[in-house]
């Protein structure tokens, strides 16, 4: 049995992964230096692709082999198409996904090569999201890991409720739930005592100032701590080329190093690879949590080689 064929015979022994959150078109200028105000700077290269983080988490995870599932608006925009032939290629399926006619949100993109850097403007506020009446036609039973976006707490903590609801009737079926947490926390805590992993960026701990890996998760456990959560998720503090930090449920911190490469090409997307490559782990191949970052992080390294995702198989 090669490698590949191994792969997929411990993802079919599982029920698919579902990502709700968004998909959008990502307009990606590679520039020498990031552009002044007033001030054209050539682009060596320019295209666009199909992007978000449920999106790129989704396509990560289809590549490894497991079966995933997006609960995503689509636009019906022409343009759009395109994005969904992509995702209809790659087998993943959409079918449950609610249409709105708007434009589709897009983001520019500037991959920086001097500074190594990825800068972006993400803009989706006018399109809408996915919402609870939707979510409500999902058939649970098919799903063993739901990843949802830490957005739009109203509706996803409602949608997460309702998975939780789930759980208690269907204990030895468990559905195990993660989150992204990019945004201020006041209105995720409902959320973040409702799922087994939390994957916190690294832009947050610079909203909030919190200079490192370590101080960051002391931090975060101060806040899990004074809030007396009954349950509060396993934490994973997202670091870039720096690494992760692991934050267990009784504050107990691991440092998980990054992988070393020689050239950074592109890491749009490295923290969405991060995590589908931790879900593939913790949940197909049941491995630690330790073993699942580190994997995690090889794999976000890895991304970041190259351009796009295809070469994470
Ligand atoms: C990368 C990404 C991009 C998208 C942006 C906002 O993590 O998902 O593809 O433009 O974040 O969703």
């Amino acid at each position: 049995m090669d490698r590949c064929d191994n792969r997929l015979s411990f993802a079919a022994a599982k029920k698919k992964v579902l990502c709700v959150g968004n998909t959008v078109v990502d307009c990606i200028s590679i520039v020498k230096k990031f552009p002044e105000p007033s001030k054209p700077e050539k682009c060596g290269n320019s295209f666009w692709q199909r992007g978000g983080t449920a999106a790129n988490t989704a396509t990560v995870l289809q590549n490894l082999g497991v079966s995933t599932e997006i609960f995503v608006m689509l636009s019906t925009n022409p343009m759009f198409e395109l994005m969904l032939h992509d995702l209809r290629l790659r087998g993943i399926e959409t079918g449950n996904c609610p249409r709105d006619e708007s434009n589709p949100p897009f983001s520019l993109v500037f991959l920086t090569k001097e500074s190594n850097t990825c800068t972006i403007t993400n803009c989706t506020s006018k399109f809408p999201y996915v919402t609870l009446e939707d979510f409500k036609k999902l058939d649970l039973n098919k799903y063993g890991w739901i990843h949802f976006r830490g957005r739009e707490p109203d509706v996803t903590t409602s949608m997460m409720e309702l998975v939780a609801a789930h759980n208690a009737k269907h204990k030895e079926k468990k559905i195990f739930m993660s989150m992204d947490v990019t945004m201020e926390l006041t209105n995720l805590w409902p959320m973040l005592d409702l799922c087994d992993f939390a994957f916190f960026s690294k832009q947050l701990a610079t909203m909030y100032g919190w200079p490192k890996t370590r101080e960051a998760c002391r931090r975060l456990d101060d806040l899990f701590r004074q809030r007396n959560s009954k349950n509060r998720p396993y934490s994973v503090f997202l670091w870039g080329s720096q690494g992760a930090g692991l934050l267990d449920q009784d504050g107990n911190y691991v440092r998980m190093h990054a992988y070393k490469i020689k050239r950074v090409v592109d890491g749009l997307g490295a923290g969405d690879a991060f995590v589908a490559a931790f879900i593939y782990a913790m949940y197909v191949r049941e491995r630690s949590v330790t073993v699942a970052a580190t994997f995690a992080n090889r794999m976000a390294a890895h991304k970041c080689t190259k351009f796009g995702f295809d070469h994470l198989a």
